[in-house]
């Protein structure tokens, strides 16, 4: 097996387990991405054997819509169910307090609303996903509606990142809420709350990849088997 079906293994593991979370009759935030997409799928089967029942999903992306009604889970929006009891969504980065970077799939911002109006947010992920500090690997993406790109560009550069607005197809990529990503290379953040702050202090910027203090649990899987996280 080459390294990245060995990752999806791991992936599918983590997310499976999450599923174990799940009860018949729950509201379930469907997460988006590669990791997320397991756990999708693991919902649609149990749901077609009968094995849970009465389950409302919310879908943090068009993607992810697109793949439950492939399996016909119910969906619905936050407007028609508020609270949702249980999200399972992926991470780019995971450091030990399970602060994460999110959003290098674009959906960032239905990703943090889900999860805010979640009783638990169950992240998981592969073994890579894990660092000692946030920004190591990846960068903050940061939503930014598309008048504001070249004000707030500079502003993020004068927080210290280097920015690269994120593109598709030899364009700027577009949301699913019709803004742009900026990525922000900051390297290692030494003080992520102070940048939260930061970045949601200037206008233009609409939400950003950093998640603190949202998950309640992380499953990480690896060479080792499941490794359980909490914060
Ligand atoms: C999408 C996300 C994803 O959860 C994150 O990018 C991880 O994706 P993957 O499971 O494919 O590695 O935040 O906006």
């Amino acid at each position: 097996m080459n390294d990245v079906n060995m990752l999806d293994t791991y992936k599918q593991a983590a997310a499976e387990a999450a599923v174990g979370a799940v009860e018949s009759g729950m509201v379930v935030g469907l997460g988006t991405g590669s990791t997320a997409v397991h756990a999708i799928r693991a919902l649609g089967r149990l749901l077609q054997e009968g094995q849970l029942t009465d389950i409302i999903a919310i879908a943090t992306s068009e993607a992810t819509a697109h793949e439950a009604r492939a399996w016909q889970i119910p969906l619905s929006g936050l407007n028609q169910h508020p609270t949702v009891d249980v999200t399972i969504d992926g991470a780019d980065e995971i450091d030990p307090a399970l602060n994460l970077i999110k959003g290098l799939g674009g959906a960032l911002l239905r990703e943090k609303i889900v999860a805010l109006a979640s009783k638990q947010v169950i992240i998981v992920g592969d073994y890579t996903k894990r660092v000692g500090r946030l920004g190591e690997r990846a960068p903050v993406p940061v939503e930014v509606i598309p008048f504001a790109q070249t004000p707030v560009a500079a502003y993020l550069k004068s927080l210290g990142a280097r920015v690269i607005p994120r593109q598709h197809k030899g364009d700027l990529f577009q949301t699913d809420e019709g803004n742009i990503i900026l990525d922000c290379y900051f390297e290692a953040i030494s003080d992520a709350p102070a940048l939260d702050q930061a970045l949601r202090a200037r206008s233009g910027v609409v939400e950003h990849g950093l998640f603190l203090g949202i998950a309640t649990q992380a499953i990480v899987g690896g060479p080792e088997g499941l490794v359980y996280l909490q914060p």
